[in-house]
């Protein structure tokens, strides 16, 4: 591997610097018309009566659909719930009102400043209902999931009751997260055009084929007669990864216009009807011996869903293999509130899950007066306790350890609220990080070109990843091509079919079937040339031929060909080869993770709670990295996340009318430059010959786990107070 590994800049770089990366909501088509959804003002009950006289007379108004005019769906549009990336989506199908800021109009008009302005005009009348908005008084209805995700909602091994009441320290602590929204730069848009009954979508997505797929099973129509188109992406984070009532709201105004018609959604209006992440309780009983030694963990997790769909932040799954310990019993809870159904959001489960362990491991180590970091040490877990399988690969203990070195760990005095800087207490908190490495079914084509070109296509997404680049990488390796002969080409349905861009698992799912699709085309070009009477390497054995930088040449160096003289006398004059991947019984003999070890530093000013983040040290074992560039602003960007989470991020939803009060960025607060100290990242080299053919572990989303358990860690050291709602804000030190 020559350019899998280097830190490449991204190859999409010049366009996004220059504007010419187009995203979803600059494209125009002719005749296109602006829609804008409008939403409900209550949380609960029925539409009563909507008057749109008077919007739909306004300049430019070309339609306002409601329940009583919109297209009926099949199945009242319910056809397309897949659990878990498929969602219930409010459809315009009934009366029915379930959050506050559900979509219950559509206005299309001549340009989005009419439809604004006939949106305004609009008068829609209630009969509301009683509604769920308190989780507190929800509480006592909760009820047990089905699932949590594809795992269990609870676990049970050895007797945790029992060894808790034997263990000479324990501790029972409750942690809460607030509920948070995804806010990607580019909030959701869909460009919705039929031609006959053909519908093509351009919709800021992460999975171009579930929007196929959901939207061509709504609408009753074959999944070939949709085509989805997404080139670049703003960020997703997850919010994206379902299709949502706006997307199939565009299509049927399209529909029911006869207009291509572009919807985007407003900065509040990512607050409520495209996901977010749930709000957690989350309640641990640890007990360990004076050692430090774990005998017993229990994880209780409680989140909120909606009234419509049951889903589940996956916040107790960490704990089910995090740390070696025999008596481990998790549980997971939901309360049902009237708001948008909760979604992924980026490291769905541990981002919340990992806060509340690793703050309690380290309430414990001082219950047992034992170093953090030892802590972590003594309860090393060598394998798969849950199921009993050992790691792919697992450098965690290196990690640890070149972490706290990097960071100055041993400078760290243990006494809370000992070490000071001028007038500002210092403190050092560190915590684990964990994600596991998952593929899903992927595929790809590779067509060479005779002018020397390699085009490669898959309908994955780049959400700023670096997608475009690490399988530009790949398929010059596995093709011998240099990195500036291929073009990879994604988000389009009528590329080979991706999963969806999300869970750590692009590279090792797509980056795996775009390597077998071009070791493939490079084993025909060898083939060809070795069979070809007019190559110069006419009659050797395959095995003697290599391809490098666009040559085939001889081992013995005797002989030499350019592949793209191979390719111009090849039949079609061009080698199209189809590669796909899968995860095989690998999943059955190893348990498959990314780990990491966070250490960070916060100064709080005593007097006023002021907290900074002066530096960040995290220390990654993620398997083979594909660039390192693009791998250390994924892990940059997690610990960003990190802090954020800890510090800022928090929606506030008001419990009279249950709509999010701080629905925009003045006040739904997400960390500047300003905010954000040294991130110092290190890479500790694993080979992992068992995850998939790469040797990638994933890293999208492990880089944001462990960070704000560390940040609460390190707040408690500097001051003795130990904070268990996130986020920690300074009225909670004051
Ligand atoms: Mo993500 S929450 O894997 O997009």
């Amino acid at each position: 591997m020559k350019h899998v590994g280097a830190p490449m800049d991204r190859v999409d770089g010049p366009q996004k610097v220059c504007g010419t990366a187009r995203y979803t909501a600059e494209f125009t088509l002719p005749k296109m018309a602006h829609a804008l959804m409008v939403q409900s003002t209550v949380a609960s009950g029925r539409i009563l009566r909507i008057d749109a006289n008077k919007s739909e007379r306004m300049p430019g108004v070309i339609a306002v659909l409601t329940h009583r005019n919109a297209m009926k769906l099949p199945k009242g549009g319910k056809a397309a719930v897949e659990p878990p990336h498929g969602r219930v989506l409010s459809l315009l199908q009934d009366d029915r009102v379930h959050y506050n800021g559900q979509p219950v109009a559509v206005v299309v008009a001549e340009s989005m400043e009419q439809a604004r302005a006939a949106a305004a005009a609009l008068r829609i009348d209630y009969d509301p209902a009683p509604a769920a908005l308190s989780f507190e008084e929800a509480k006592p209805r909760a009820y047990s999931p089905e699932k949590v995700v594809d795992a269990e909602a609870d676990t049970r091994r050895g007797d945790s009751l029992k060894a808790l009441s034997n263990a000479p320290c324990r501790m029972n602590l409750t942690y809460t997260t607030p509920m948070e929204h995804h806010n990607p730069m580019e909030p959701h848009a869909t460009l919705a055009a039929w031609d006959g009954k053909k519908l093509t979508l351009y919709d800021s997505t992460q999975y171009v084929a579930g929007v196929q797929k959901t939207v061509a099973k709504t609408f009753g129509i074959p999944t070939d007669d949709v085509r989805v188109i997404n080139q670049f992406v703003g960020g997703g984070f997850g919010g994206k990864g379902s299709a949502w009532s706006h997307v199939l709201l565009a299509a049927m105004a399209s529909r029911q216009t006869g207009r291509p018609v572009r919807l985007v959604l407003d900065r509040p209006q990512l607050f409520g009807p495209v996901g977010g992440r749930p709000q957690t309780e989350q309640t641990l009983a640890l007990g360990c011996d004076r050692g430090g030694k774990l005998l017993a963990v229990e994880h209780h997790a409680t989140s909120n869903t909606s009234t419509v769909e049951d889903w589940t932040e996956s916040s107790a799954v960490v704990t089910r293999m995090l740390y070696d310990c025999a008596n481990v019993t998790t549980t997971h809870r939901l309360v049902q509130l009237n708001v948008g159904t909760p979604t992924f959001q980026r490291a769905p489960g541990e981002a919340t899950g990992s806060f509340a362990l690793e703050s309690a491991i380290d309430e414990l180590s001082y219950e047992a007066g034992i170093d953090p970091l030892q802590m972590r040490l003594v309860n090393y877990a060598e394998k798969d306790l849950q199921n009993g399988l050992p790691y792919s690969s697992k450098a965690l203990r290196e990690c640890y350890r070149v972490g706290a070195e990097r960071f100055g760990w041993s400078r760290r005095n243990p006494r809370p609220r000992s070490m000071q800087q001028g007038r500002w207490l210092v403190g050092m908190g560190m915590g684990t990080a964990t994600r596991p490495a998952k593929r899903s079914p992927a595929a790809a084509r590779v067509r060479l070109m005779p002018d020397g070109q390699a085009i490669v296509q898959s309908s994955t997404e780049d959400l700023g990843t670096g997608t475009y680049t690490v399988m530009t990488q790949i398929a010059a390796d596995a093709l011998g091509y240099a990195p500036s002969r291929v073009r990879f080409e994604l988000g389009d349905t009528r590329f080979p079919e991706a999963p969806i861009a999300a869970g750590s698992m692009t590279v090792e799912s797509v980056g795996s079937a775009v390597h077998a699709a071009c070791d493939k085309a490079r084993r025909r070009v060898i083939q060809l040339a070795c069979d070809d009477p007019l190559s110069p390497l006419s009659g050797a054995s395959l095995e003697d031929v290599i391809v490098e930088d666009g040559w085939l040449r001889h081992r013995d160096g005797t002989r030499r060909e350019q592949v793209a003289a191979v390719i111009a006398r090849a039949p079609e004059r061009m080698i199209e080869m189809q590669g796909d991947s899968e995860a095989g019984d690998e999943t059955k003999r190893y348990s498959m993770h990314s780990f990491g070890a966070v250490f960070v530093e916060v100064h709080i000013d005593p007097e006023l709670g002021i907290i900074r983040v002066p530096r960040t040290v995290g220390a990654y074992g993620v398997g083979k990295v594909m660039n390192e560039k693009t791998a250390h602003s994924q892990l940059m960007g997690g610990i960003v996340w990190g802090i954020s989470q800890a510090l800022l991020e928090e929606s506030v939803l008001d419990q009279r009318y249950g709509r999010f009060v701080n629905a925009n960025l003045s006040e739904y607060h997400v960390p500047t430059n300003a905010d954000i100290g040294d991130i110092d990242i290190l890479f500790v080299p694993e080979q992992d010959s068992q995850v998939n053919g790469l040797g990638a572990k994933g890293l999208g989303e492990v880089g944001m786990t462990g960070v704000a358990g560390a940040i609460a860690n390190a707040v408690y050291h500097a001051t003795g107070r130990r904070i268990r709602e996130l986020p920690i804000t300074l009225d909670k030190l004051l």
